[in-house]
């Protein structure tokens, strides 16, 4: 049985995770009415990563006899002035995932629930790979510079795909 502590630090993780969904969904429908169809594809294939977290939570929390709770949407903004940005706002945004999960782990340890704390090594470890993928693609971007994104939006969901492996091998 969860204590009530770790139970509650679970169900704000369903709310994070619940809100990195709805940010990449915006990011993803931002990009895809500024004609980038690349980068919206990379971004709702990031939104549904997210909710799988989400779900992942949910159930571990269930499954442990404690009460999912499912939160109320808040919604995320509407307008990035850049892509650029908008992908330093996606590797801000991670970096405060990882804290999160990281202060989880801390909280275990305290607690003496080192059955979460083991259950959580996987976000830890999924939590370098996406401050990785965030790290790779503003590279990139400084790369291609921002006047001509056409070849940078064409070849995004590749640079995924070719970390899909590592994600898979994660999931297993
Ligand atoms: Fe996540
Ligand atoms: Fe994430």
């Amino acid at each position: 049985m969860l204590n009530k502590k770790i139970e509650t630090a679970l169900n704000e993780q369903v709310e994070k995770e619940s809100f990195s969904s709805a940010l990449y969904l915006a990011m993803a429908s931002w990009s895809e009415v500024n004609g980038m169809a690349g980068i919206a594809d990379w971004l709702y294939l990031q939104a549904e990563e997210e909710r799988m977290h989400m779900l992942k939570f949910i159930r571990y929390i269930n499954e442990r006899d404690g009460y999912a709770i499912i939160p109320a949407s808040k919604q995320p903004k509407k307008e990035f002035s850049s892509v650029k940005k908008m992908f330093e706002e996606v590797l801000k945004h991670e970096q405060f995932i990882s804290a999160s999960i990281n202060d989880i782990v801390a909280l275990c340890i305290t607690e003496k629930d080192f059955t979460t704390q083991h259950w959580l090594q996987w976000f830890v470890n999924e939590q370098i790979e996406e401050e990785a993928n965030a790290t790779k693609i503003l590279d990139k971007l400084s790369l291609v510079g921002e006047g001509n994104l056409y070849l940078f939006d064409r070849d995004i969901v590749s640079l995924r795909k070719a970390s899909a492996g590592g994600e898979a091998a994660a999931e297993a």
